[in-house]
This record gives C-alpha cells, sequence and structure tokens, in this order.
C-alpha cells in the first residue's frame, strides 16, 4: 500500500500495489477524469512529480515524456509513494 498526494487539490489517498493510480483514486472517492481507461485518450494525463510506478502494458509515452513525469494514472501502478500534479 502506498500513499497518492495530489496536487494541486491537497488530497492524499491510498493505492495498492495491485491496482492502478485511477482505480485507487475512485475507491477514495476521488474525481479523477477519465475516458478510455487504456491509455489511449490522454485525459487522465497527469505528472509524476516523485516517486516511481510501474505498467503492465507499455503506455504510448515518449521516453521524453516519461522523464518530465508524465503518466497514464489508467494504466499506471504505485511502487513507491508517489506526488501527482494534475491540472
Ligand atoms: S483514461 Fe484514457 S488515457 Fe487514461
Amino acid at each position: 500500500m502506498y500513499q497518492i498526494r495530489l496536487l494541486p487539490q491537497e488530497l492524499t489517498f491510498f493505492v495498492r500495489d495491485d491496482e492502478t493510480l485511477l482505480c485507487a483514486a475512485h475507491r477514495a472517492g476521488v474525481a479523477f477524469p477519465h475516458r478510455c481507461l487504456v491509455g489511449a485518450c490522454a485525459t487522465c494525463l497527469c505528472r509524476k512529480l516523485s516517486g516511481e510506478v510501474a505498467y503492465q502494458l507499455a503506455p504510448m509515452l515518449t521516453e521524453k515524456e516519461q522523464a518530465a513525469g508524465w503518466i497514464f494514472p489508467c494504466l499506471a501502478m504505485a511502487r513507491s509513494d508517489l506526488v501527482l500534479l494534475l491540472e
């Protein structure tokens, strides 16, 4: 179980290591934008300011985008506590 801090909303919720960040957000009642749930629409796209995530399927993000912190919460699973920026 990892802790997610969501900015700038300053919300905190917890995620299991076998669920996506988006699932955890919805379970916690956090209104996280989404549409496709498969990493295709970019509606859920947000930036990881700190921490580590893993994907079961490689996300459609370039290495440069991933290096800049962009993640797809509908696919990403936490591998540490995270700080995310959702604008
Ligand atoms: S909900 Fe479409 S990319 Fe995440």
